[in-house]
């Protein structure tokens, strides 16, 4: 197959940031998403209605003329989050709150750090239909950081999904098998989202030949068995799975730093490196569902009404990109070449 054409996909998770730098995120994914899920982990997080209305304004002013992207907003769940913060955040339109545990990932030094206390929120959120989205790692500073994913299903995860069985629960960028696993065995309330950079590196990507920042983000890249039971679920065509990027950017220079930041920016090529996976699994067929159905279903959301064509077509990503503000960002596979572009 040279060209495919599919219902117009979902970002089901990624990270705009704010101000000026939307300028450069908002289009690079309103090119071909018709939504997407917006992380609140801005400094100071996103943590209640108002702010998140806000926030959704200045994401839709830096779309690009005729566009008709729609942002769908998150808040971050804090310890004093209360379940008055859950309601308004449901009649604003607010669609998920976000689970970091403290000290898990960029700007979540604010986040939760007894889970157990949580439960009240959880409970409004079950009653109201807001969905828990996880960044499922624990932070103990014994836990090796290739465990983390593992040890937060074993110690928290587990207990969520059983306490609240009726809260839709997204475990956001699985990175292992024992993630995969977890999901296929909770009931239908439990999926998940897949980044491009877990399906195609491991973390030998990361450190064989030299340190390479570009591809670090959390949760860490994985070894090539956890890599490839991700391979096999997508492959699968599982419903429990979706697109979510966790497109990420960072500036160049704190990337390329003595503590370099997690994340990849990936949003100039997401669409079609999911699309090369697929097609390297040879399961284009596939491609749709799960970049365009799963996420929609499990949402709760209509399908979209559009479409957009890839054709298998070689290009390459930039080195870098500019932003509005003059800094440089290197993106996800930078340099390198795509097999699948984007018609139009
Ligand atoms: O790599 C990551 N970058 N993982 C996250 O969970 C957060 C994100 C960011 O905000 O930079
Ligand atoms: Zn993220």
């Amino acid at each position: 197959m040279s060209e495919i054409t599919i219902q117009t996909p979902d970002d089901w998770h990624l990270h705009f940031r704010d101000n000026d730098m939307l300028l450069e995120t908002v289009p690079a994914t309103a090119r071909c998403f018709q939504r997407a899920i917006v992380m609140p982990n801005l400094v100071p997080p996103i943590t209640t209605a108002e702010m998140a209305v806000k926030y959704q304004q200045r994401i839709l002013a830096a779309r690009p003329q005729g566009s008709s992207f729609e942002p769908l907003m998150t808040i971050y769940l804090t310890n004093s989050t209360s379940e008055a913060d859950i309601e308004a955040a449901k009649s604003a339109g607010v669609v998920a709150a976000k689970l970091y545990p403290a000290g898990a990932t960029t700007n979540s030094d604010a986040a939760v750090t007894n889970l157990a206390a949580m439960t009240p929120v959880f409970e409004k959120m079950e009653e109201l239909g807001l969905l828990l989205l996880v960044h499922g790692e624990v932070t103990e500073q014994h836990i090796d950081i290739f465990d983390r994913e593992k040890v937060f299903i074993e110690q928290n995860l587990s207990n969520i999904v059983t306490r609240h069985p009726n809260l839709k629960v997204v475990f956001e960028h699985i990175t292992t098998a024992d993630a995969a696993d977890f999901v296929l065995e909770s009931s239908d309330k439990v999926a998940a989202t897949i980044t491009p950079q877990h399906l195609m590196l491991n973390r030998n990507d990361l450190l064989v030949g030299g340190i390479r920042p570009h591809n670090y983000c959390l949760p860490v890249l994985k070894r090539q068995t956890h890599q490839q039971r991700l391979l096999d679920v997508v492959q699968s065509g599982s419903a429990k799975f979706f697109l979510g990027t966790d497109s990420a950017p960072h500036e160049k220079h704190r990337k390329e730093s003595a503590c370099g930041c997690a994340g990849c920016y990936s949003a100039w090529s997401a669409i079609e490196l999911y699309t090369q996976v697929f097609d390297e699994l040879n399961v284009l067929d596939k491609l749709e569902a799960f970049a365009s159905h799963h996420g929609a279903d499990f949402y709760g959301l209509p399908r979209n009404n559009g479409t957009i064509t890839l054709v298998k077509e070689d290009w390459q990503v930039p080195a870098q990109i500019k932003l509005p503000g003059g800094d440089d960002i290197v993106p996800f596979y930078a340099g390198k070449t795509v097999h699948w572009k984007v018609k139009g």
